[in-house]
């Protein structure tokens, strides 16, 4: 009988099985991991756990028996705790006040305090969670925020830990002395629910892995068992189709070319985007593969000029926009899908007429003088495109706000491929789309290419990114860590383990 054991557990979301009929047990003195792509119902099998989610179907046992968690509270009463992906602290309170927050007090809150922090002393040196029990928690790094977490959790007695990919905000350095610490809660006894989708970590920590995929289980293994090859071909699943055509494939001019390209975090420390260099030619597409929040954005802000650059150079058409105004940059011939479609891609105050020419609209012929803006330009110009961007809208003056996702993405589509530019970048471009509205967006994209455009692609869906890309680089921790091209080189187990971290051999000549 396994210590806990989640059994046929289901939860729908309006629009998506995140967890179907998965099983799950962990024991004593155990770290089991849950590895899967993002999306693969991960953090909402866990909520299920921790009660922060009620579930559709399925049953929780500990130690034998049912439970019923449907709220945190009862999950902490049953001694489960949750370090969650964002941290729920609160900035102006101190350590110790943020671990007895919402604590019963039998006491004065000052004598609680000093006992609280004698405990927290305690189980900080036992552990060796090492934070100052007075230091404010806003004037903590992230790395030992987490530990204020972990010690909250502690504090509240907890057998089974769960920890939602905790080591997304550690360094590389910081997550060697964490593995040590979490050795430290098995040794005692404690159950760890571990949550990652990196395969180095994983194979490093784990003693039992189940692999997520489409809120599926695709399989529960012994670390022994197993190796980072396996496990990704599990993650990603093999059957990929490529179901979108691509003619045409030469190499013509360079028409973007990225050299040693940095952007430094505010915070300090390694800079989210780190000696950066690529190409892209005439009629190419190069994909950008990679686990959410590796740079990817910053990457992506930064050509645009969204986001300040620190080193390195921008070329568009041969010529350097690094430290140019994204207007300007847009003048040569600059194309953005930003991930963000309603803060960064529309102002959805206003309508699809006014979407569609938003950043030109202080040029001719769209204003007569500089601020009359010409309303039958605009709205002509708003007919063609909604005819040829296939947008559904009763008409022009429809705010964007009212707009479905898809067609919300075909407004900023319109917009900056009907601007014909050279350089598109197109940043998670099908993210939240349906089946109909991807599909739609990619052919754009391809269009595009076959015009002779350049496309810089980013995803998070590997599929896609080998679909529809010519070669292929792979961002990890701000870096391109290798660059794939066509045929056999993009090999899909490959670019799992590059995504996960684990780079190629110099000596292939794949890295360029
Ligand atoms: N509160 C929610 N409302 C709607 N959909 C959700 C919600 N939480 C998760 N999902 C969806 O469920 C699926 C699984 O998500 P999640 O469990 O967060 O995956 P993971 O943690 O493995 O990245 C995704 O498609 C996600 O969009
Ligand atoms: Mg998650």
């Amino acid at each position: 009988m396994p210590f806990l054991e989640m059994k046929n557990i289901s939860k729908r979301f309006v629009d998506v099985v995140a967890n179907d009929r998965v099983c799950f047990d962990v024991e004593r003195g155990e770290v089991h991991t849950l590895l899967g792509e993002n999306g693969a119902g991960k953090t909402t099998l866990m909520n299920i756990l921790y009660g922060l989610y009620s579930r559709d179907e399925g049953e929780i046992y500990l130690d034998g028996k049912l439970v019923i968690i449907s709220s945190p509270y009862e999950a902490i009463k049953l001694h489960i705790g949750m370090i969650h992906q964002h941290f729920m602290l609160i900035p102006n309170l101190s350590v110790t006040e943020n671990i007895i927050l919402g604590l019963p007090s039998s006491r004065g809150f000052l004598l609680e305090l000093k006992k609280a922090e004698e405990n927290i002393d305690n189980i900080s040196r036992k552990y060796e969670l090492r934070v100052d029990p007075k230091a404010l928690v806003r004037q903590l790094p992230v790395g030992l925020r987490q530990r204020v977490e972990i010690l909250k959790a502690l504090y509240r007695k907890t057998d089974i830990l769960i920890l939602d990919e905790p080591t997304s905000v550690l360094t590389p350095l910081e997550v060697e002395t964490f593995f040590k610490i979490i050795r430290r809660f098995t040794e005692d006894g404690l159950a760890v629910i571990f949550i990652s989708h990196k395969l180095n970590e994983v194979m490093s920590i784990s003693d039992r892995i189940t692999v997520l995929r489409g809120g599926n289980v695709v399989g529960t293994l012994k670390k022994h068992d197993t190796d980072p090859n396996k496990l990704a071909g599990m993650m990603v699943g093999k059957e990929i189709t490529l179901s979108l055509d691509k003619p045409c494939e030469k190499k013509g001019k360079r028409l973007l070319e990225v050299r040693g390209l940095s952007v430094n975090s505010e915070k300090g420390g390694k800079p989210l985007v780190n000696n950066v260099s690529f190409d892209i030619h005439e009629a190419e597409i190069l994909g950008v593969a990679g686990v959410d929040g590796n740079g990817q954005g910053e990457l992506t802000d930064a050509i645009a000029g969204l986001q300040p650059v620190s080193k390195g150079q921008i070329l568009i058409n041969g010529m350097d926009v690094a430290h140019l105004s994204p207007r300007k940059r847009i003048e040569r011939k600059l194309g953005y899908i930003p991930s963000d479609r309603q803060r960064v891609g529309l102002v959805v105050d206003f309508s699809v007429a006014q979407n569609l020419v938003l950043k030109d609209f202080r040029d001719t012929p769209f204003s007569k003088q500089r601020f009359f803006l010409n309303r039958r330009q605009i709205n002509t110009n708003a007919e063609r495109l909604i005819k040829e961007f296939d947008i559904k809208v009763s008409h022009g003056n429809e705010k964007v706000a009212f707009l479905s996702g898809g067609n919300q993405q075909k407004v900023i589509l319109a917009r900056e491929i009907s601007g014909k530019p050279d350089v598109l970048i197109a940043m998670q471009a099908t993210r939240g789309l349906d089946v109909g509205s991807t599909k739609y967006v990619q052919e754009r994209i391809l269009e595009h290419r076959e015009k002779g455009g350049a496309t810089l692609f980013i995803s998070t869906e590997l599929d896609e990114i080998i679909a529809i890309s010519d070669r292929i680089a792979v961002m990890y921790e701000g870096e391109i860590i290798g660059i794939l091209s066509g045929g056999q080189e993009i090999d899909l187990e490959r670019i799992s383990l590059m995504m996960a971290g684990v780079r190629e051999q110099k000596t292939k000549k794949s890295v360029s």
